[in-house]
């Protein structure tokens, strides 16, 4: 079944401004198919029946890519040569061709996740004349008034006991994430490999891609370690931040700079040092994104990309970690935080 929730919007790509070029030929319009998490959901692909008529329905091959900014990192997801077809990645099993006519290279999606979101491209080869169109595909769902971001100190991982857990949130302009923030978190697309504290005592981490060491074979899902001691027992943590009340910015500057003065410039600014809760908030719910490593108020140097792209975070979206720098000795930009 295609989920009821899908809306499918026609919107018409302008090719090009009035002076376009005259050998130009218009664009053929983007689809933009939009879709709740966990929907199954079906990209169009069809020929006019014209075009069909030229094609003939032998040797027809279908090509599906989710096409990348960067066009070198295009993902294959199915390949058809009549009865022989082939899925890819983390698309094998999870996707297949509608067929129900000989016009048709719909794609079915099952189940799709936020990280299925993005350009997706049709093409319908018979050696002679190739048909080609893409798709923009917008998976809506998880949570929508805060996010859930995995939390470890400078020490390392698997040091924080459940107080130095919600020290630690707190810290961050955070709290210790519910089972029913992380629960929204995955079916958002969150995956990570490190257990961390919950808000209830129990330990919990959430696999998407199940793969190896991480999830084994139980995920995805959310895999849980249960009841742990409080006092004892060593994880990371979860950590939820809300919508930002006031602005997360990168504060332009000529030079780099050590620790101590990344938090004096934020206070000249009239402003502090941005907290890791900040940039999370202001990269999930904001889209911010920018492609320059800087402190944050942890004494962790990060950057927040919304949009991958080479050289950044060429396939997720992501906050980027680079580290626990020495203080003293390493230069960077700086996030700054004011509230409003
Ligand atoms: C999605 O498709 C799969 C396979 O056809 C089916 O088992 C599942 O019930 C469908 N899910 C929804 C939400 O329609
Ligand atoms: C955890 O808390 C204890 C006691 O408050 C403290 O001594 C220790 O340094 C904390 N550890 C971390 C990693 O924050
Ligand atoms: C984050 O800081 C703001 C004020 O700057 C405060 O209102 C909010 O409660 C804090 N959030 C958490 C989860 O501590």
């Amino acid at each position: 079944m295609t989920s009821l929730l899908c809306i499918t919007i026609i919107s018409l790509t302008l090719a090009g401004s009035a002076s376009s070029q005259p050998t130009s030929y218009p664009l053929p319009p983007t689809v933009m198919v939009l879709a709740e998490l966990g929907a199954n959901v079906t990209l169009p692909c069809r020929l006019q029946s014209q075009d069909a008529m030229a094609f003939g329905n032998i040797g027809m091959r279908v090509k599906w890519t989710k096409v990348a900014d960067d066009e070198a990192l295009n993902e294959d997801v199915l390949l058809s040569m009549g009865f022989h077809k082939k899925t890819y990645g983390s698309f094998a099993e999870r996707v297949f061709l509608n067929e129900d006519t000989n016009e048709d290279a719909s794609l079915t999606i099952t189940e799709v996740s936020t990280e299925d979101s993005g350009k997706y491209r049709c093409e319908i080869i018979n050696g002679v004349e190739d048909f080609m169109e893409e798709i923009i595909l917008d998976v809506q769902g998880g949570l929508t008034d805060g996010v859930v971001f995995p939390y470890s100190p400078s020490v390392g991982r698997y040091n924080l006991n459940f107080d130095n857990a919600t020290q630690a949130c707190l810290d961050q302009n955070a709290s210790v994430a519910t089972l029913d923030q992380l629960h929204q978190a995955w079916k958002g697309g969150l995956d990570w490999c490190n257990a961390g504290w919950l808000s209830d005592g129990t330990v919990h981490y959430p696999v998407t891609r199940r793969r190896g060491p991480c999830g084994g074979n139980k995920g995805p899902g959310l895999i849980s370690y249960g009841n742990q001691d409080k006092q004892l027992g060593r994880f990371d943590v979860f950590c939820f931040a809300s919508a930002l009340k006031g602005r997360f910015y990168w504060l332009v500057q000529p030079d780099r700079l050590t620790f101590d003065e990344a938090v004096q410039a934020c206070l000249d600014d009239g402003a502090e040092i941005a907290k890791v809760g900040h940039m999370y908030s202001a990269w999930k719910l904001e889209g911010f994104d920018r492609c320059d490593a800087g402190w944050l108020a942890d004494g962790s140097v990060r950057y927040p990309i919304s949009r991958p792209r080479k050289n950044c975070s060429p396939t997720d979206a992501a906050v980027r970690f680079v580290g626990f720098p020495d203080q003293m000795q390493k230069s960077y930009g700086v996030y700054c935080y004011k509230a409003e």
